[in-house]
């Protein structure tokens, strides 16, 4: 399948990531939201980030105004993903909106393009169950920022097609990504993964065993990560997180179950660096590496 357009719904964090991604690997790209402003915000962004691009040398000046000129944005989901042979949904992690969204994919896409899903743990089964090609839905998992993480996620469902997985393969590596598969399972590799060591970090916090700046400080220095599992939550988001591990305790079992402490810190509003507090303090001034 030749894969020219492809259509990004939602630009949030994720969105206009993959949505720069996208232009820079060559595809037209149209880029939706039902918030003018969001869209607004996601082309001063991506702006922003071809520029830092350029002056890191990994794109020159002309590269940067071509992959500008591949993007448009749009309000209406029907119109936006009318060109597209591969569209990719990147809205807030919630099954009823994601659902909502397959069932106009289905109606108003062309025939034989691609559905995908950049959920961070939500079954793509769930979705494909629902649209008439099955064969045609997948997983897309980027990881945030995009324009600097190397890695895609693909996410095939048993009734994935070979062709739609080497499509969204080739599709990655033209932005430039290296891509794992992975056959359907909750939270795939990385989101479980990843939600064991943040849900373990937050109870030896509630424990008293170390501060959270030393627990970072001795998973960087100690186990060579390049960030620690309290500047990871804080990057992704407290509630997201939360998200997360509620839909892997439903579906894995116990091992899962939320810390107190994540869940007490999204009551309060410590959200991440998104509400300028999360484990780490990032009101303006502070160094969230010294706080404890
Ligand atoms: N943030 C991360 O670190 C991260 C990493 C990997 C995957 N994800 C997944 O990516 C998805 C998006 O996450 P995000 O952090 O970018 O969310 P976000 O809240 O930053 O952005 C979501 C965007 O979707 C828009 N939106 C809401 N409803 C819509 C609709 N019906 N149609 C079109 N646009 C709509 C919102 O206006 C917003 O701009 C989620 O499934 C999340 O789990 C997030």
């Amino acid at each position: 399948m030749q894969i020219q357009t492809i259509a990004i719904i939602g630009a949030g964090t994720m969105g206009r990531g993959i949505a720069c991604a996208s232009a820079v690997g060559g595809y037209t790209t149209v880029l939706e939201d039902v918030s003018g402003s969001m869209l607004a915000k996601a082309i001063t962004w991506i702006s922003e980030s071809l520029d830092e691009g350029v002056s890191r040398g990994k794109l020159d000046g002309s590269a940067r105004d071509a992959a500008l000129t591949r993007i448009t944005t749009s309000q209406v989901v029907d119109e936006a993903i009318r060109d597209a042979e591969l569209i990719i949904e990147a809205v807030p992690e919630e099954l009823e909106m994601k659902l909502e969204l397959f069932t106009i994919f289905d109606k108003f896409a062309k025939p034989n393009a691609i559905f995908a899903s950049n959920t961070s743990s939500l079954a793509i089964s769930d979705f494909s169950d629902i649209v008439l090609h099955r064969e045609r839905c997948i997983g897309m998992h980027f990881f945030n920022p995009v324009p600097k993480m190397k890695l895609v996620e693909i996410i095939r469902t048993p009734h994935t097609s070979d062709e739609t997985a080497a499509a969204c393969v080739a599709v990655a590596t033209r932005m430039g990504k290296e891509t794992v598969i992975v056959n359907e399972a909750p939270g795939f590799i990385t989101s479980r993964i990843n939600a064991l060591i943040g849900n373990e970090a937050f109870a030896m916090l509630e424990a008293g065993i170390a501060s959270a700046a030393d627990i970072d400080k001795a998973v960087k220095l100690g186990l060579n990560h390049p960030m620690g599992p309290f500047e990871m939550v804080d990057l992704v988001g407290l509630d997201a997180r939360l998200k997360i591990l509620e839909y892997l305790h439903t579906t894995l079992g116990e091992k899962y179950k939320p810390s107190p402490l994540l869940r007490q810190y999204v009551l309060e509003g410590r959200l991440g660096r998104k509400s300028g507090r999360g484990v780490h303090d990032y009101s303006a001034g502070k160094d969230p590496r010294v706080e404890t």
